[in-house]
């Protein structure tokens, strides 16, 4: 597989989800006619899925590649703003994880791309998730999916969680962090970017940089913490 099966609707979450999969044409819309009209019409009539599926596939396999190591066979997996769910669907297909997901249900009108205090930002859809996960080989039995706004998260211990470009990137991470005591094991694995690594060191006995992307707005870095 050299990309994944996705229709126009979850390509047009997979351009809101992640601004590489903009292209130049986009980008000058956006620009010219606001950030209303970028997200609810240009976004999702002016792409072509074929090519977004690609581009996504080809990302999601980057970030794969990047923290494979950190994963094992059967693992049970945290996905924490996921997105539209490609990297876990690699996850899944190479380790035969079982995944739990926790995203908003909606799609703000007008997206920022930038830190939300409040946290209302959201660019998902519960429903096209699922569908995206089945029509690209995840079992049922294999995924979970829960609403974060439902204030009904799921309460066992996980192996790996996950948090790109989400947690302490967009949202503050003490919104997550008595829940995330709650769920880690000593030997568990939290993988997220931010753009303040050297204040987890006062929260987690073991921070991991893997990854800096000192070109973008945020200069952010992905780290890996263990043992709150
Ligand atoms: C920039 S996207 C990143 C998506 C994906 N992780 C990726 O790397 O392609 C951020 C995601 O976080 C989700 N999100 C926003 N607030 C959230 C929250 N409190 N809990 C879980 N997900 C949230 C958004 O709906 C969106 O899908």
């Amino acid at each position: 597989m050299q990309n994944f099966k996705l229709n126009r609707e979850l390509a047009h979450l997979a351009v809101l989800q992640r601004t590489e999969l903009l292209g130049k044409n986009l980008k000058k819309l956006r620009k010219l006619f606001g950030r209303y009209l970028f997200t609810v019409l240009f976004s999702k009539y002016f792409i072509n899925p074929n090519k977004i599926s690609k581009n996504y596939y080809d990302l999601m396999e980057k970030e794969f590649f990047l923290i494979k190591k950190y994963l094992k066979k059967e693992d049970i997996v945290l996905s924490i703003g996921s997105g539209i769910g490609g990297l876990e669907v690699l996850i899944n297909k190479t380790f035969d994880t079982n995944t739990f997901f926790i995203e908003k249900n909606y799609i703000s009108k007008k997206i920022k791309y930038g830190w939300d205090s409040e946290n209302q930002e959201a660019y998902n859809n519960l429903n096209l998730l699922a569908d995206f996960l089945l029509n690209n080989g995840v079992s049922q039995k294999k995924f979970s999916l829960f609403d974060f706004d439902k204030n009904d998260l799921p309460n066992i211990k996980f192996d790996v969680i996950i948090s790109l470009y989400s947690l302490d990137y967009h949202y503050e991470f003490s919104l997550y962090k008595d829940y995330l005591k709650k769920i880690m094991k000593p030997e568990s694995v939290l993988i997220f970017d931010t753009i303040r690594p050297e204040y987890f060191n006062g929260i987690f006995k073991n921070v991991e940089i893997i990854k800096q992307d000192l070109n973008t707005v945020h200069k952010s870095k992905r780290i890996v913490c263990r043992n709150f």
